[in-house]
């Protein structure tokens, strides 16, 4: 009967059951012993991946070192939000270099409450540009917020007309300022306080950080990115800010 093919069709019946064959023996040779033990897929994959070091280690474990921060989370409203989440995957701090900390807090804030159609009414949403005043350029959160305990009931009650209207005032570039040198311009670490500071000292100082005159790594590069008309409503902003932290309205 073979014979009786025409050659071309036997042609293309050898090149399949080679194609069969090959697929076979590659079955066969490449397929995991353990696959299909249990499913489909590779049993000896779960010891794999559970011998693996965890990366995140979970809120209980940050809580033990951290005493304040956890208290003011644990008593607010994102006690449902872990650490790490805002924080990254723990890095073995302190020894191997601390947690980092969430400069740009408009990104990761609007990450979860930015107003969106299909965002569930129940979370805290805003719009950009229109929360809490309209203007084009939103301060950093947590020049307002506190990350660990947001509490709009607390924000109101401080929210006085003398705690709201100087944040209107607010220039855009000092929540720029303030993950240095502290919310309300009070220092923070071993950075300067620039609260109460004279408005042409500070003008004089932003100027020298300018012009490379007063070197700093640190302050150089902000410097320049300000324009004298900022520097001047910087200035006007840091001298009007009270001295004592205590007197901070929004601490
Ligand atoms: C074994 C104790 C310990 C544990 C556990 C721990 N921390 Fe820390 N953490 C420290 C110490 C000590 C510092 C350094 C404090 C300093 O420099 O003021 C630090 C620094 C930090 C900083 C930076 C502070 C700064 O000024 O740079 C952040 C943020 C932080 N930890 C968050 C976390 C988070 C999130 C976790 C959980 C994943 C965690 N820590 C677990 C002890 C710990
Ligand atoms: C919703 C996000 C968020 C969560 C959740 C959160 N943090 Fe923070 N954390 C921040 C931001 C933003 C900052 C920097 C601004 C500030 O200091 O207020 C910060 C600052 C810190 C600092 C101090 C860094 C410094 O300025 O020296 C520590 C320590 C810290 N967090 C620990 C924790 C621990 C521990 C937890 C869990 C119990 C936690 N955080 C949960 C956002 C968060
Ligand atoms: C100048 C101060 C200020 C800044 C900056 C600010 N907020 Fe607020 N925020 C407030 C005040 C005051 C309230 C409470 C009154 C209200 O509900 O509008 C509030 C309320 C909220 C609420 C609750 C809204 C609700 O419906 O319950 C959310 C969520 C919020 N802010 C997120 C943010 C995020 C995210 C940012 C950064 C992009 C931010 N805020 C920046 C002052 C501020
Ligand atoms: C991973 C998601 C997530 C991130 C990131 C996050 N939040 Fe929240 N936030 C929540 C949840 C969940 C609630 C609680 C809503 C509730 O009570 O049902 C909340 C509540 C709030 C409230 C309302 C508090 C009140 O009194 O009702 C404010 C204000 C707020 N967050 C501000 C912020 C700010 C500022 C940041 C950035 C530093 C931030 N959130 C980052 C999830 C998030
Ligand atoms: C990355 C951290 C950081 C940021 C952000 C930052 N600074 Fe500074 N600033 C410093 C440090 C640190 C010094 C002290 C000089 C030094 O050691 O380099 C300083 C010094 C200054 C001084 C001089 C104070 C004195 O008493 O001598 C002024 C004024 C100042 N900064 C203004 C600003 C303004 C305005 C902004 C925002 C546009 C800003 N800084 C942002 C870290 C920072």
């Amino acid at each position: 009967m073979i014979n009786n093919l025409p050659k071309h069709i036997f042609r293309l019946l050898l090149l399949l059951s080679l194609f069969l064959l090959l697929a076979l023996v590659a079955k066969i040779w490449l397929t995991d012993p353990s696959f299909y033990r249990y499913g489909h897929y590779r049993a000896d994959a779960i010891p794999e991946l559970a011998a693996g070091t965890p990366v995140y280690k979970g809120s209980a474990y940050c809580v033990g070192c951290h005493d304040k921060r956890a208290a003011d989370w644990s008593s607010g409203a994102h006690v449902v939000v872990q650490c790490e989440v805002c924080h990254g995957p723990d890095r073995g701090c302190p020894e191997n270099g601390k947690a980092m900390i969430p400069v740009d807090t408009i990104r990761l804030c609007t990450t979860c409450h930015l107003a969106l159609p299909a965002r569930p009414a129940r979370q805290p949403q805003i719009v950009l540009g229109e929360h809490p005043f309209s203007d084009e350029e939103t301060p950093e959160c947590f020049t307002c917020h506190d990350p660990h305990s947001p509490s709009n009931e607390e924000l109101l009650a401080k929210a006085g007309p003398t705690v709201l209207e100087p944040l209107t005032k607010l220039p855009v570039a000092a929540s720029k300022c303030a993950k240095c040198h502290g919310k309300r311009g009070q220092g923070r670490n071993k950075t300067p306080a620039l609260a109460g500071m004279e408005a042409a000292v500070f003008i004089e100082q932003m100027n020298n950080f300018k012009s490379g005159v007063s070197e700093s790594k640190k302050m150089a590069k902000y410097a320049k990115r300000l324009s004298d008309e900022e520097i001047e409503e910087l200035a006007g902003y840091y001298e009007g800010l009270p001295v004592s932290p205590s007197e901070e309205p929004l601490e």
